[in-house]
Parts: C-alpha cells; sequence; structure tokens
C-alpha cells in the first residue's frame, strides 16, 4: 500500500456520518492519507473544516471520480454507508470507476448473507471485496475500535497495516483479526451485537431488582454498578453502567435514568444473531431472551393495559425480595459466562456450517478492546478457547469454577424474580439452559415417544436393540 505518488491518498472513504467520520479521522491521525467523499457536499466541507490538523493528511474530493484519482493503486475503499441496499448502490456506482486490482471494503454492520453475496459477486468479477465488523461507536471509531475482518486472506492483508494502525490495543496486541473468508467478519460482528444485547439485558435485570426489588434510587445503583467494575465484572458495559445510573437530569435535578422512556430501539443486529441461531440450531437463549424483551418493552401501552389488570396483586412487594447485592453480582457473573458459552458455541457452529475456520480464540482476543464488550472477562475467554477452542467454555475449568461458586446466586435471584413477580428473561433462560446442560439424562424421550406415537417419527432405544417404534397401535 505504499503510495506511487506521495500526493495520492493510501486509501479512500465514502460516508461521512458519525461512525465515517471518526473512521477517517483516526486514519488520518495515524498518519495515513485518505481521500473522503461523501453523497452530500457540504458534509465533507463540514468535516474537513473541523479536522483542524488532520486535515493535512485529508483529501476532500467532490465526485466519486475525484475520489478513484485520488487514490493511489490499487486503491483501498472503505464504504461507511448505511446497512442494505444503500452499499449496493454504491458498489454499484463505484466499481465501475475502478480497476480489478482495486478493492472495496464495507465497514458496515452488514447482515452477513448480503456480505456472502457481494463477495461471490466480487469472486466472480475478479475483484477483490472485504466485510469488517467494526466495533466501539463514534469513540472507538475515532480513537481505536475493534475490527473483524472478512474475505480473501489476501486482500486483508493489504490493508493490514492500516486496520491495525487505527484499531484498539489490548496491551500490545492490535484487535483487528481476520475471521476467515466471505461474511466470516460480518457474522462475528453480528454475534458480538446479540451478546451485546444480552450483556445489557442482564445489565438491565438486575437494575431493575435493586430499583423495584430493594428500592434502591439510581444513585446508590450507579455507585452498585461501579463497585462491581473492580471486580469479575470489569467492562465497559458495566462502567457506563455507573454513569448513566448516576447521571443527572438538567430538566429536573432528578436522576436521568428515572426520565427516560422504557421503551428500548434495536436496529436489528442482535434480532439476526437470534434468527441466524435459529437456522444453525444453535442454543443460544440468553441472547434471544435480550431481543424478546427489546419487543416487550416497546409496547408500553400493553404493559400499562397488563399492570392495570394483573397489576400488584400477587403478593409480590418491594420489599420482599430477599436479595444482597452480592447475589446480583454472582448472578450477573454466572449469567454473563452462560451467555458468552452460547455466543462461542453459536460461532463455533456457523464457522464448521459455512465453511469459515473462524478462530475462536483470536475471536475472544480481538473483543478484549475497541468494542462495546470489551471486559476483562475476555481474557480469561481466550485462554480457555486457546486451550480447546473445540470445548464448550462451562466445561472449562475456569469457568466451570465460576459457575460452580455463583450458581446458586443465579438461581436464588431468578427465584426471587419468580416469586415477586420481577421478568428476569435473560437470567432465567441462561438458568434453564445451564441446568439443562448439566442432566445427562434428559425428557426428549417423552418428545420422541409421542412423535413416534402421532407420527411415526422412530426413536433410538437406549439399550441400542433395532426397535425403531413403541406397542403404541396394540396399546
Ligand atoms: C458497536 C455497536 C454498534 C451499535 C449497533 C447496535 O459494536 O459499536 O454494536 O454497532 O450499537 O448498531 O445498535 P442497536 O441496539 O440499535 O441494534
Amino acid at each position: 500500500m505504499q503510495p506511487t505518488n506521495p500526493g495520492r491518498a493510501e486509501i479512500g472513504l465514502i460516508g461521512l456520518g458519525t461512525m465515517g467520520a471518526a473512521l477517517a479521522l483516526n486514519i488520518a491521525e495515524k498518519g495515513f492519507r485518505i481521500a473522503v467523499w461523501n453523497r452530500t457536499a457540504s458534509v465533507t466541507g463540514t468535516f474537513v473544516a473541523g479536522a483542524g490538523a488532520l486535515a493535512g493528511n485529508i483529501l476532500p474530493t467532490e465526485s466519486l471520480e475525484d475520489l478513484v484519482a485520488a487514490i493511489a493503486p490499487p486503491r483501498a475503499i472503505i464504504l461507511m454507508v448505511p446497512a442494505g441496499a444503500p452499499v449496493d448502490q454504491q458498489i454499484a456506482a463505484l466499481r465501475p470507476l475502478l480497476d480489478p486490482a482495486d478493492m472495496i471494503i464495507d465497514a458496515g454492520n452488514a447482515n452477513f448473507h448480503d456480505t456472502e453475496r457481494r463477495a461471490q459477486e466480487a469472486r466472480a468479477q475478479g475483484v477483490p471485496f472485504l466485510g469488517i465488523g467494526v466495533s466501539g461507536g463514534e469513540e472507538g471509531a475515532r480513537h481505536g475500535p475493534s475490527i473483524m475482518g472478512g474475505g480473501p486472506p489476501e486482500a486483508w492483508a493489504r490493508v493490514a497495516r492500516v486496520l491495525t494502525a487505527i484499531a484498539a490495543r489490548h496491551g500490545d496486541t492490535p484487535c483487528a483479526t481476520w475471521m476467515g473468508p466471505g461474511g466470516a467478519g460480518h457474522f462475528v460482528k453480528t454475534v458480538h451485537n446479540g451478546i451485546e444485547y444480552a450483556d445489557m439485558q442482564m445489565i438491565a435485570e438486575v437494575y431493575g431488582l435493586m430499583r423495584d426489588g430493594l428500592g434502591l434510587g439510581a444513585r446508590e445503583i450507579g455507585g452498585v454498578f461501579e463497585a462491581w467494575n473492580r471486580g469479575p465484572l470489569q467492562s465497559y458495559l458495566v462502567e457506563i453502567s455507573a454513569a448513566v445510573a448516576r447521571a443527572v437530569d438538567p430538566v429536573t435535578g432528578g436522576a436521568m435514568l428515572d426520565v427516560i422512556l422504557d421503551a428500548a430501539g434495536q436496529k436489528g443486529t442482535g434480532r439476526w444473531t437470534a434468527i441466524e441461531a435459529q437456522h444453525l440450531a444453535a442454543p443460544v437463549p440468553v441472547i434471544e431472551a435480550a431481543v424478546m424483551a427489546r419487543n416487550v418493552s416497546a409496547r408500553r401501552a400493553e404493559r400499562q393495559a397488563g399492570e392495570a389488570l394483573f397489576g400488584r396483586d400477587f403478593g409480590r412487594g418491594a420489599q420482599e425480595v430477599q436479595l444482597t447485592i452480592a447475589d446480583l453480582e454472582g448472578a450477573l457473573i454466572a449469567g454473563k459466562v452462560l451467555c458468552y458459552a452460547q455466543g462461542f458455541a453459536m460461532l463455533d457452529t456457523a464457522s464448521q456450517t459455512h465453511g469459515w475456520g473462524v478462530p475462536l480464540p483470536e475471536c475472544a482476543k480481538v473483543w478484549r478492546a475497541g468494542c462495546i464488550i470489551r471486559s476483562a472477562m475476555l481474557d480469561r475467554m481466550a485462554a480457555a478457547l486457546e486451550e480447546d477452542p473445540a470445548r464448550n467454555l462451562i466445561l472449562a475449568p475456569d469457568f466451570a469454577d465460576l459457575l460452580r461458586w455463583h450458581h446458586g446466586a443465579l438461581r436464588k435471584v431468578v427465584a426471587a424474580g419468580a416469586l415477586h413477580g420481577h421478568g428476569l428473561p435473560a437470567l432465567s433462560a441462561g438458568l434453564a439452559w445451564f441446568d439443562l446442560m448439566g442432566r445427562a439424562r434428559g425428557t426428549a424421550n417423552m418428545i420422541q415417544g409421542l412423535r413416534d406415537f402421532f407420527g411415526a417419527h422412530g426413536f433410538e432405544r437406549l439399550d441400542g436393540r433395532p426397535i425403531p417404534h413403541g406397542p403404541w397401535g396394540a396399546g
């Protein structure tokens, strides 16, 4: 990627929205000349005007043709446009202007199916294409995101210098890794987001127990999260939970949290994880519960009607919940382990199904810094996956110990939630999965009997005898 003409840019970027602008500044700050183009020209002008000293490394352009001319061949152009049809439209407009060796990199939150299709189209045309997942929000994009790459390894190698330079670092290790061909990078980002939904949902569930079950105020709750962030739960999301809980509403002077509408939106990446999990027959109940809970949260009018009808007359009351802060911390630790175990197992299944060869330990490593789900626990997860990537995380000694230690707290919290009417879908789903995983003798023999009874579906016998049907007809 050495520029043949030092005046030309080493890389290009299309789309100067929040994330695109932040990424372009990051690239310029790391010493790379970058050419930028935005559909609305005034946005480009405002961007360069606000770039300060970094403007020296930024080449603003006014048309796609100008953009292409401003970059040294073989070119690499990052697309930071909204996922879906805009990406296809941009590729269709850009590709005819490029040389066959020039590379397009989609760095948006693409659905991996779209990335697989685009990768296939690029392969058919003999042109390089990368789909990369970028996590860390605006702050991450500006100062160091976590980058999950997908596409031909030789294409990744061409831009790895830039991408590793702009990525977050965990110690000396840059958080930018090639995850596999085709849509592998965007798939890993999708599962990252599914886990992000689940982490946030579990945080919201323990917040709810503190607020409605223990009667704590937002400031006190902020203090609890702050304390937890110094222990095994140390993570970006717990850290910002403390900040969110402690923030003061400038209008009322009360807690900011208490005036935020309790209806969560979504752009859909968590939903994609749940949908893909079903296609793969991969059990990710904690993520599915988190997606469900967001959908329920959005149905506020129905929830209000529900409260009016079922109300507070099930004997549930705030002061009846007998839980300690340590119980809640233990439940969150156990829930987190269960959720990540499910997420990594799903990634493994997807990797095998699609033939990607996603390196699971590298995946845990790339999430250790820069991304939204970064946490101290991921370092231990990377170590466990390095020992044996095929083993479910709950069976790894380190995490088996954590679960032995904390599953009691999770049971206590889920039981208290059930008794007193506090919905805890993600924590409950994690516990139910854990209990299924801890029983060698399950209950699906009953399902098999029923299936055979009404549909002659057959079954296997425990003793291996070749008698695939029950005596239902005769009975
Ligand atoms: C990240 C985030 C980022 C964003 C998603 C999820 O890794 O930086 O995941 O991609 O938060 O768009 O947003 P929704 O909650 O709206 O689905």
